[in-house]
């Protein structure tokens, strides 16, 4: 079939870089001729209908912007096959022949869906700070997040040295820790708590005691955020009443979501927005753009609808000898 229109929408957690990349879907799109509707807020949107017609300056002036200029969500209605044949019903009346779709995995399954079930055409753009989607190294976001985490420890760090303190930093991720181990590292961090890591307070006040008595003035432990966040404070209150060990808490949070995208989020959203376009009209779907060793490529969809499956332990390690 020959494509003419395509829809583009963000789903999930927006990240930085998302605008680069539907720049790049836009003005790729309308170079090869084709037309562009931009659908609001994720699947929820294209339920409600809600289109607006992309033209090359929509998407002007928003190459530094971070969040996503069409909006996102989560929407749990799309894991019901009758909303999906809804979808496509709207798609076609729309005149939409191809979806791209710029998230994570859990966005790629709902795209596979609409592919298996209805044979609409779709390609991902992986686009997640969480950087966790399987058979791609690399999501939208990712470097960004990594960044602000760093910057925001390296300002914890001034002040947890010059009170002599030690904080622990929860930085976000859900169940992946990549953030976490980049940051940690980054920021010379004195230990590194994975999402599931069952937490060793004994082992961790015993490495924070060693530091003070080398004469260290300040301890940072970054903590991934794990199922839910907030997992800090029960650390810090064991850490309190087992150990007598005094620690304050830093929720970085949704900061690490803001902010403009770094020249690495800019770059690899612009190849894989171009790239998205040029497998719509090769007829090469469904797909997701990834990066593998170093390049921007194509894989097919269903090798991305799960988490990938990294080994941090090495880094984690890495951190805590670095920092003995
Ligand atoms: O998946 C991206 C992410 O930012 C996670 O790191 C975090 O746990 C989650 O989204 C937060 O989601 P929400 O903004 O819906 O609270």
């Amino acid at each position: 079939m020959s494509i003419k229109t395509i829809g583009i929408l963000c789903s999930g957690g927006d990240a930085p870089g998302m605008n680069c990349a539907i720049r790049a879907v836009v003005r790729s799109a309308i170079f090869q001729k084709l037309k562009v509707v931009g659908i609001k807020r994720g699947y929820a949107g294209l339920l409600r209908g809600e289109f607006m017609d992309m033209n090359l300056s929509s998407v002007g002036n928003i190459i530094q912007r971070g969040g996503t200029i069409l909006q996102t969500s989560r929407c749990p209605e799309w894991m019901k096959p009758e909303y999906r044949q809804t979808a496509v019903n709207i798609l076609k009346h729309q005149g939409i022949d191809a979806l791209v779709v710029i998230g994570g995995d859990g966005s790629f399954n709902g795209a596979k869906a609409l592919w298996d079930e209805h044979q609409f055409p779709v390609v991902g753009i992986p686009g997640t700070i969480d950087n966790d989607i399987s058979n791609t190294d690399y999501t939208i976001g990712f470097d960004t997040a990594v960044q602000t985490g760093i910057e925001a420890v390296d300002r914890i760090r001034d002040t947890a040295h010059s009170h002599a303190r030690t904080f622990l930093v929860e930085v976000m991720g859900r169940n992946s820790a990549a953030i976490a181990i980049k940051v940690g590292v980054c920021t010379g961090a004195e230990n590194i708590l994975l999402p599931h890591d069952k937490v060793n307070h004994q082992k961790l006040a015993d490495d924070i005691q060693r530091g003070m008595s080398r004469g260290k003035d300040s301890s940072i432990i970054i903590v991934a955020e794990g199922p839910t966040a907030g997992r800090s404070y029960d650390i810090q209150h064991v850490m309190k009443d087992m150990h007598h060990l005094d620690a304050h808490v830093c929720i970085l949070g949704h900061i690490q979501r803001g902010g403009s995208p770094s020249s690495n989020d800019r770059f690899i959203a612009s190849e894989m927005g171009n790239m998205a376009v040029t497998a719509l009209v090769e007829g090469k779907f469904p797909m997701v753009t990834v990066v593998q060793n170093g390049k921007v490529l194509l894989t097919d969809l269903k090798n991305c609808t799960t988490k990938s499956d990294l080994n941090f332990a090495d880094y984690q390690k890495l951190a805590e000898t670095l920092s003995i």
